[in-house]
Parts: C-alpha cells; structure tokens; sequence
C-alpha cells in the first residue's frame, strides 16, 4: 500500500474518505469542528443524541458538503488508554472499512485529543501498519467478479509541521513493515499445492535478489548430505522435495548475527498420525513462521539496519504414504541425538531441531523461532498472545518488549527441568511427543535439546498466526504475526 505524510488540515484534505480516530467521550473533540461544519454539523448531532460515543472499534459514518466526501469517526477507546498498538488497531479498523466501502484511496488522522503523547515516530510507523493490515485480502484465486473490486491502494496520513520530520521516519518503517507483512500474508494463504517448500525455496531466492542478500536453498540430496536425519523423516512420505532455505543479510559488518527461525511446512496433515478432517485444510498455514521470516527479510531488506540477519527456513510437507515415518521409529538427528518418533504429528519440532542445530556455525548473538508448532498453546493462551519460551532471560525480556511495541503480544511458559521427563524415551535420546498435559512446554522442551551455544527464544505462534473468524480490525485468515515482533526487535538491535 503506498503512503504519505502531508501537513493539510483534516477539514480541506480532498477525499473520498477521511478517517478520524477519536478518543471515548461524551461529545465531538474541540479539534474537530471544521470538520463536523463539513458534515454538516451531523458528527455533533451524533454526539449529542448518544449514538456514537468513539468506544472502542466504533465506526460512525458521515458525508462531506466539500473536497471530502465522506467522513468516518473510529473510536480508539478511552484516551488515557491510547498506545501505539491501540492506534495501530483503530487504524487498521479505518483500513477495513474503506475497503468495505469500496475507495481506493483515504486519508487517516488522530485527533490530537486522542493520542495520549504517542510520539510523532510512533504515529507514523502504527497508522501505516494499521490501515495496510486491515485493508488486506487475498482475491488472486477467484475469478475478477463483474464489478471488479476496488483495492484500497493509497493511504494518505495527516500530519503536522511540528512533527513531520519524525512522522515520516515513522512512515517509513511502518511501510516497510507493512510490504514485509504484506508478504508473509500472501506466502500463508497460498494453498499447499501453490506454496510447497520448492516455492518457498524460489521466493526465497527471489527475495535475496532484489536485496543484495544471499540466499542457500538445500534440496534433498543436500539436506542429505547434511545429515539432517530429522527433517528427512518428515519429509519421506511425500512426493514433494523437502528444502532448507538459509538467507542472510550482511548490514552488521563483522558481527554475530541475529538468526531468525521459521517453521515451513507448507502442509500438515499429520501424517501416518493423521488428523481428523475436519478444518484440515487450515494446515496451509502450518509455514507461517517460514513465512514470517520471508516478510520479515522483506521489511529488512527495505530499511537496511546496521545489523546482520540470517532467516533459516526448514521446509517440507507432512503426509502419509508407504513411505512415511511412522510411530515407533528412531531416526537420528543434525545434533546426533536419536528421536523415537511417538507421534508423526508432532513434526514442526523436528524439522526445527535439525535447523537450531544448524544454526551453530553461524555463532549467533541471539536466535529466535517462530512456529505454528502447538494446538495447546490455544488452550494456554487463545488467539491473544504466542506463546515465548527459551534459554535466557535478558532475550526473553527483550522479545516480549519487541513485541508489545509491536502490538504481537508473547507470554512467557516455564521450561523448569521438571518438565524435561516428559520426552523420555525407552529406546532413544528423546522422544518427540509426551503424555497429554503441558503440550506447548513439552515443544520447547524438545527443541531446547537441541540448543548449544546461543541464547534463544522459541515463538508458539499456532494461535496468533491466522483467525478463523473476521474482526473489526482484520478479516478472516493470516494475520502475518511475527514479521512487526522481528521487526522491532531487529530495529532496536540495531540501534534505529
Ligand atoms: N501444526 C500443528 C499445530 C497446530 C495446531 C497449528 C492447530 C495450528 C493450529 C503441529 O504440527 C501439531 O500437529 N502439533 C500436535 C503436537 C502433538 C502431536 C504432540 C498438536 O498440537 O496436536
Ligand atoms: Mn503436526
Ligand atoms: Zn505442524
């Protein structure tokens, strides 16, 4: 979506919609009377009936008399609760709704009473985010209806003298972040049959190329070749090559890097413990954290932070054949530790382990997964917040801020050593799936075994990665969760 940041007064911004975030109250903020003169005074009379009162997710509609014509009110909730991610939403909220109207451009202000000191920068960077996220849809795989559907392209933000030199720093980021999103969204509702780890493997060279960075994309026979015993036993039932994409950007000169890990199985049906059928088809999404770290190398790409990153992406589909993995079998790992194969399911943690083994000769200063990788990290959490474990604490901490700066909220689980004597295993070093309680530490767990030399952080993000049902701020399906959480935490990493 383009942007830009202009200085015009709400009220003479030429139009077809303008949107105004307003904080909770009782009648129209002072700031906007040029505006409700516009609408013909009816925002006032909206206040004053107590039809509209700006709570949050709020929409009220109004038609100008001049240069705009149409005005919407969206409520941010009360202005003593305001923050970046609140602004974030209610913009994303505008994004919607311009899209349900049919415009392919708007404006998008914040009313000054409703921005509870949110920096300049901040504005910037959330309302950009904000109005591309909630005016997203995927339409590439229908046939163009007669009246072709008008995508909001143009989003045109409203500013001040004062603050546009930091506005537009904000614009800047929040508009990489959102292209970066953008892709991971796309990458995630394409269907198994589009988006195989080939495909993932091509974007990803695709993606190196127009940055200047260097992407390795293994094929089986490397895969092979590196002993990467864990991955191949998902991958063996499939026709589908598996791949291990490795891209790295170099803006840090000589420094470790920040190594991001994406799960990508661009297919789960369980395999030989397959599941029920059931929203089955919803395990497209199952290559979500592969995803992220694509968008989020898109974001980076287009900011160049004074940092290194590399995105390590293990690929393959998980189906059921005659030749596929089944329940019993030990297969030797990347790290060299056996795994007694308890639950064909359970294959997002083993495809991972190989690529945190991996990792290692990278010497990173920090590595972050993220992965669809639990159902029961929907019961511990909802769709509300990832689920965060890992080895260090400072790392812990410093994701949890990226992400709450982000508005993609993780909450900490324990990985005490109480918890290890779930993947004991008769027969080999570890097993890969446990009895029924603690489902999402049991994931971490399993991957912390194969963690050696780097603080890390694990992402659950089964929960946060796509909805099943449309919100105020989103429609229904990939949300992109993780690419704003890397982005920021990158950003800061890199002292921007
Ligand atoms: N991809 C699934 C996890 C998942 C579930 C993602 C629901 C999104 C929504 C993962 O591979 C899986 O199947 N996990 C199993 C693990 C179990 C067998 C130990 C699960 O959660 O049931
Ligand atoms: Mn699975
Ligand atoms: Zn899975």
């Amino acid at each position: 979506m383009k942007s830009t940041a202009v200085t015009t007064p709400a009220a003479q911004v030429e139009t077809p919609l303008l949107a105004v975030v307003v904080a909770q109250g009782t009648a129209l903020p002072p700031s906007l009377a040029d505006l409700d003169r516009l609408a013909g005074g009816t925002p006032a009379r909206a206040y004053a009936s107590g039809d509209y009162k700006g709570k949050k997710d709020e929409i009220a509609l109004f038609y100008g008399t001049g240069v705009t014509q149409r005005v919407i009110l969206v409520g941010v909730g009360k202005a003593a609760d305001v923050t970046r991610s609140t602004l974030r939403r209610a913009a994303a909220v505008a994004g919607k709704r311009a899209r349900a109207i049919g415009v392919p451009r708007f404006a998008l202000t914040v009313a000054p009473e409703a921005r509870n000191g949110v920096p300049a920068k901040d504005l910037g960077q959330v309302l950009i985010e904000g109005a591309a996220h909630g005016s997203w849809a995927f339409t590439e795989m229908k046939r163009p209806p007669e009246e072709p559907r008008v995508e909001v392209e143009d989003v045109t933000l409203l500013t001040t003298a004062a603050d546009q030199k930091d506005f537009e720093a904000g614009r800047t980021v929040g508009a990489a972040i959102a292209e970066g999103a953008r892709l991971t969204r796309w990458l995630q509702m394409l269907p198994g049959n589009r988006c195989t780890p080939t495909f993932l493997g091509n974007q990803a060279r695709d993606l190196a190329q127009r940055y200047g960075m260097t992407a390795t994309v293994l094929d089986l026979a490397a895969i092979k070749k590196e002993g990467m015993g864990a991955l191949l036993a998902v991958s063996q039932g499939s026709v589908e090559e598996p791949r291990f994409i490795v891209i790295e950007y170099r803006g840090g000169g000589a420094t470790a890097p920040v190594v991001l890990v994406g799960k990508g199985v661009t297919f789960d049906s369980g395999g030989i413990s397959i599941k029920p059928a059931a929203n089955m088809e919803d395990m497209k999404f199952d290559m979500s954290g592969a995803a992220a770290v694509l968008g989020t190398l898109e974001a980076i790409g287009r900011l160049k932070p004074a940092l290194n990153v590399v995105g390590v992406i293990p690929s393959t589909e998980n189906l059921p054949s005659g030749t596929a993995v089944k329940p019993g079998d030990v297969i030797t790992s990347h790290f060299g530790k056996t795994i007694e194969v308890i639950n064909t399911d359970a294959e997002g943690r083993l495809i991972l382990c190989d690529a945190l083994s991996y990792v290692r000769r990278l010497k990173p200063a920090a590595v972050i997964d993220a992965a669809t990788l639990t159902g029961a990290v929907v019961v511990a959490l909802g769709q509300v917040a990832t689920g965060a474990m890992g080895n260090d604490e400072a790392l812990l901490a410093e994701v949890q801020a990226a992400g709450e700066r982000a508005g993609e909220r993780c909450w900490p689980l324990p990985l005490w050593d109480d918890y290890r004597d779930i993947l004991k295993s008769e027969i080999a070093d570890v097993k890969n799936s446990g009895g029924r309680g603690a489902g999402t530490i049991a994931g971490g767990w399993f991957l912390k075994e194969f963690v050696e030399g780097y603080p890390w952080v694990h992402l659950d993000i089964a929960g946060t990665a796509y909805t099943e049902s449309d919100g105020p701020h989103q429609t229904r399906g990939p949300t992109g969760v993780g690419v704003r959480l890397f982005s920021e935490f990158v950003l800061r990493r890199a002292g921007a």
